[in-house]
């Protein structure tokens, strides 16, 4: 009786340790061999995709966890982070009424308009991601080269992002454009209650708080 359960454990064992030297040796297989196509022209298997995905969206949702958002949301810091974020995230993740750079298109995975995807995320999370980047993805880390203040008004300002018009957006954070020269960064409340009272023509978002 004993015997026949123990022999019967063995070859459970054993059938673990075969099944795992076989996965091994075929992601060894893959690994030399070339047999994985890298290329960016083709989409993600929609398997490689979902492990993508899920991993990435509960490792940011974990690790965000202990992070506090600051209290209040000024103007002040919309107008801010609409500067940062046309400099630093644009040209990857596009606005309202501006595409993502020509080159941007061609990565994979391709970075999402923000418009859109930004709403899914806590504003804890859109910090995590910002400040720690993402791996294999092509999303840089920015907590590197840039202190919390600014990465805390890029934040305020992607929260805002999927409800501003193409006319807020551009008015927003955007001190060359605008022929007032009144606008980027004014501590009054100019930014991004207002719009300007000259140029933008835009009633501003009124969202900021
Ligand atoms: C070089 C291109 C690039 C730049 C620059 C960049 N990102 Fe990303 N970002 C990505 C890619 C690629 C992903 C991952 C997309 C995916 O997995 O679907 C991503 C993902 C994200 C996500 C998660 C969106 C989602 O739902 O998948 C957020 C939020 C984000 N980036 C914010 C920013 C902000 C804010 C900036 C500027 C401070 C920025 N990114 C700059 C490429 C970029």
């Amino acid at each position: 009786m004993d015997d026949r359960k123990k022999s019967a454990g063995f070859g459970v064992v054993a059938g673990a340790v075969a099944a795992l030297a076989l996965l091994g040796a075929v992601g060894l297989f893959v690994v030399y061999t070339g047999a994985y196509n890298v290329a960016a022209t083709e989409e993600h298997a929609s398997v490689t995709r979902w492990a993508f995905d899920t991993t990435f969206h509960n490792s940011v949702e974990r690790r965000a966890d202990g992070i506090v958002a600051p209290e209040s949301v000024t103007s002040e810091m919309v107008a801010a982070g609409a500067e940062s974020y046309k400099s630093m995230c644009e040209h990857c993740h596009a606005g309202p009424g501006v595409e993502r750079s020509k080159w941007a298109s061609g990565m994979r995975p391709r970075p999402p308009h923000l418009a859109e995807a930004a709403a899914k995320w806590e504003p804890e999370e859109v910090f995590w991601i910002v400040r720690h980047g993402v791996k294999m993805s092509g999303m840089p880390a920015f907590g590197p080269t840039y202190d919390d203040e600014t990465l805390w008004d890029i934040v305020a300002f992607v929260k805002q992002l999927p409800a501003l018009t193409p006319e807020q957006y551009a008015a927003l954070g955007d001190a060359t454009a605008q022929g007032g020269g009144h606008q980027g960064g004014s501590g009054q409340d100019g930014g991004a209650h207002e719009g300007s009272t000259s140029g933008s023509g835009g009633t501003g978002s009124g969202q900021a708080n």
